[in-house]
């Protein structure tokens, strides 16, 4: 049977592709392996949305050259295999087949030109897909890798955000049927899932035979055996009323929202196209704030765009400072070249971006320490992620919140329950230490 060794870069929505991939090949008798030198076809699922993500592609591509036998197969899937189409066999000659995420219907016709039988039965062990070294929850052990599932509810972004090369890559927005959508999960609960994460570049543009995003959270919420449900990401602009009141309503969604403002200042989100203003993003926090007191408000901020002055920045490091965010994820502008802000004037010198960046990330610390103090003396349930990495004797999950807890390994952890009770002793930054209750 032909091996497969499989790496993803990226985000959420490249993992549930590469499981995606993972088992259409599984279905054709291919078996896995973490070992590029032995494996007869080597994909690499890949990012584009910032440089440095594109940097780590082409590095790992290098290595791969050097690693792969020379008769084995190597695809280039994802983001930057779209992007990067017409450069690829210049700057990567050692790639055989390119498929950008709009492709994936190929891919079995692609394994059957390389020489994969089509006629075999079904195979008879399950999928087992060793981890990846990018793919966030890599390190689950694989009895606990399960409880997390993905399912896409949409494909592709038209909303055209100036810096991003998402609506390029991944092409205009379609919504999957909500009857696939639900028997999907009901697949993935039989097979022990715990949490269910609706993925889309923007969920709330779901729309499917007029059933919308908080109409699908709804209709999932009748799922009896569902017990935690959330969904990445959300546009501000599309957040509606309805939705937050479907929030509160669906008892299995977990207490936490990623909402990116990506700027706390009017005109660089303008020149971002983001269709909100920084009055009508704090409106919607404001009633999500009131109907969900307690909940998570997580983000995105880019440092250093195109055109943000002094003042615009400090627009954004004061919406941090006043404790808007429970955490955020913080990046330094990356020109994308086709994207409308690559070629905007004026650019921020790279080093202005950087030192943006820290002052923002080093203001969210503080915010994200003081959020988790609040747990200090309470218990909380966590969702087993496995033995922490870095120590062994403990073991680690993440809270309803998604906040990262780590407590001492004992009998009852060990017998793999994949729910925790743990009492919080310490908050640090990057989360919680806790006992089991
Ligand atoms: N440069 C920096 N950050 C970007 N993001 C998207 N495109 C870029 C870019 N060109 C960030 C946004 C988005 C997150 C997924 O990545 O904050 O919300
Ligand atoms: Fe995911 Fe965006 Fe990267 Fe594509 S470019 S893999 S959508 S993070």
């Amino acid at each position: 049977m032909p091996s497969i060794y499989l790496q993803t870069f990226g985000c959420q929505m490249n993992v549930a592709d590469s499981n995606g991939l993972a088992h259409q090949a599984w279905s054709m008798g291919c078996t896995f392996t973490d070992a590029p030198e032995s494996a007869d076809i080597l994909i690499l699922n890949t990012c584009a949305i910032r440089e440095k993500a594109e940097m780590r592609v082409y590095s790992r591509l290098g290595q791969l050259k050097a690693l792969k036998r020379p008769e084995s197969k190597l695809l280039v899937a994802g983001c930057l295999a779209e992007k990067d189409r017409a450069v690829m066999r210049r700057k990567a000659p050692q790639v055989d087949a390119l498929l950008g995420p709009r492709d994936y219907q190929q891919f079995k016709a692609l394994l059957a030109q390389w020489g994969v039988p089509t006629d075999l039965p079904p195979p008879q062990t399950p999928l087992h897909m060793p981890s990846s070294e990018d793919a966030p929850g890599e390190d689950a052990p694989l009895e606990y890798a399960h409880l997390r599932s993905l399912v896409s509810i949409t494909r592709g972004c038209e909303k055209f955000c100036t810096y991003c090369i998402v609506p390029y890559t991944r092409g205009p927005l379609e919504s999957i049927p909500p009857d696939d959508i639900e028997a999907q999960i009901r697949r993935e609960i039989r097979c022990g899932a715990k949490e269910i994460t609706l993925l889309g570049q923007n969920v709330n543009s779901y729309n499917f035979g007029g059933v919308d995003f908080a109409g699908l959270l709804r209709r999932l919420g009748r799922i009896d055996a569902l017990e935690r449900l959330t969904f990445l990401t959300s546009h501000p602009h599309d957040l509606t009323r309805d939705v937050v009141d479907a929030l509160a309503e669906v008892p299995a969604i977990q207490p936490r929202l990623h909402l990116p403002v990506q700027s706390g200042s009017n005109d660089v989100l303008k020149a971002m196209a983001r269709l909100y203003t920084i009055e009508e993003y704090l409106d919607k926090v404001a009633y999500f704030r009131e109907r969900l007191p307690g909940w998570a408000l997580t983000t995105d901020i880019i440092c250093g765009f195109p055109t943000e002055t002094e003042a615009d920045f400090q627009a954004t490091l004061s919406l941090v400072e006043r404790g808007t965010f429970e955490y955020a994820f913080v990046f330094a502008f990356s020109p994308r070249s086709g994207t409308p802000a690559a070629t905007m004037t004026p650019q921020v010198p790279q080093e202005e971006r950087l030192r943006r960046l820290q002052a923002v990330s080093a203001a969210q610390n503080e915010q994200t320490r003081r959020f988790h103090e609040r747990f200090i003396g309470e218990t909380v349930s966590a969702l087993v992620s496995g033995p922490s990495k870095k120590d062994p004797t403990r073991m680690a999950g993440k809270t309803g919140h998604n906040v990262t807890v780590v407590w001492p390994r004992t009998d009852a952890a060990a017998a793999r329950s994949p729910v925790a009770n743990l009492v919080i002793e310490q908050a640090q930054t990057w989360g919680l230490v806790g006992r089991v209750a």
